[in-house]
């Protein structure tokens, strides 16, 4: 997809592995500045900041734990100092969750899952709105296509974050309308990464048999709807769910 995001700086939350990855890549390669956030995977970071920068890009590592609100204040802050400015945020960090089943699930845990996936999102989204600017800001959230289909048992808490985002989404593109700043998900399916690495294979062939594309989804494969959204041509699409999964919920 042919996307000119020259002069744009983008933040990408869990930018070093899997799809945050791709999309920091492919941010890049259309000419955004982008800042690689992680909070363990320090070397993923590096290497995607390299890999950018070998290909004449530029990038940024920065280590923040996006539960934190501080660190997630200085993520945004940092993308300012460094690039000059903050256009896009790409909130997308997230892991499956601690939690399991209901009867064994804590308050505990269920703070945990939603505090990583979704309360992470809403301190990204609050402290980039500082930033953003009108007409051309643009917020991006990483949902999952299992806000419809469920998932499986044992899922509560990534399901549930990952629901909420959604509507999340549907109340910042009323909130920031105005501005001109769209705010919009993007829902993946079942995409080749660390995160999947979980499922049994029987699972995972399962569902794959669920695709009418007939296979799973690799990072890149989620990258063009990014870019939709990030550029101009994405400038009157707002509050919207986009699935990126092969046609799995056509099925
Ligand atoms: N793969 C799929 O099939 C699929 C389907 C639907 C939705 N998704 C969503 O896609 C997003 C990316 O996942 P992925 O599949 O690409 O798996 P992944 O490679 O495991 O990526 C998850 C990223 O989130 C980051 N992260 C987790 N907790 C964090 C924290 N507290 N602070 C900062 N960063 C944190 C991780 O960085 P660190 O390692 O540095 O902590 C990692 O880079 C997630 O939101 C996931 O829910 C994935």
């Amino acid at each position: 997809m042919v996307v000119d995001l020259a002069g744009r700086t983008a933040v990408v939350t869990g930018g070093g592995t899997g799809i945050g990855r791709a999309v920091s890549i492919g941010f890049a390669r259309c000419g955004a500045s982008v800042v690689v956030n992680y909070s363990r995977s320090a070397q993923e970071a590096a290497e995607t900041v390299a890999e950018i920068e070998g290909a004449g890009g530029r990038a940024l590592a920065f280590r923040a734990d996006v539960t934190d609100e501080q660190q997630v204040a200085d993520l945004m802050t940092a993308a300012v100092e460094r690039f000059g400015g903050l256009d896009i945020l790409v909130a997308n960090a997230g892991a499956p969750g601690q939690g399991g089943r209901t009867s064994e699930l804590t308050g505990e845990q269920w703070e945990h899952d939603l505090a990583t996936n979704c309360r992470s999102a809403f301190f990204c989204v609050k402290h980039a709105m500082a930033h953003l600017p009108d007409g051309r800001g643009r917020i991006i959230l990483t949902g999952s296509m299992s806000a419809r289909t469920g998932a499986t048992a044992g899922a509560l808490t990534y399901v549930a974050s990952k629901a909420a985002m959604e509507g999340m989404t549907r109340n910042w593109a009323q909130e920031f309308g105005p501005r001109g700043i769209t705010v919009n998900t993007i829902a993946p399916g079942i995409i080749r990464t660390r995160l999947q690495a979980r499922a049994s294979e029987e699972r995972y062939r399962y569902l794959i048999g669920r695709i009418p594309l007939g296979r799973d989804g690799l990072p890149g494969d989620c990258v063009g709807a990014y870019l939709l959204l990030a550029g101009d041509d994405g400038a009157y699409i707002t509050g919207q769910v986009i699935e990126v999964g092969g046609g799995m919920l056509a099925s």
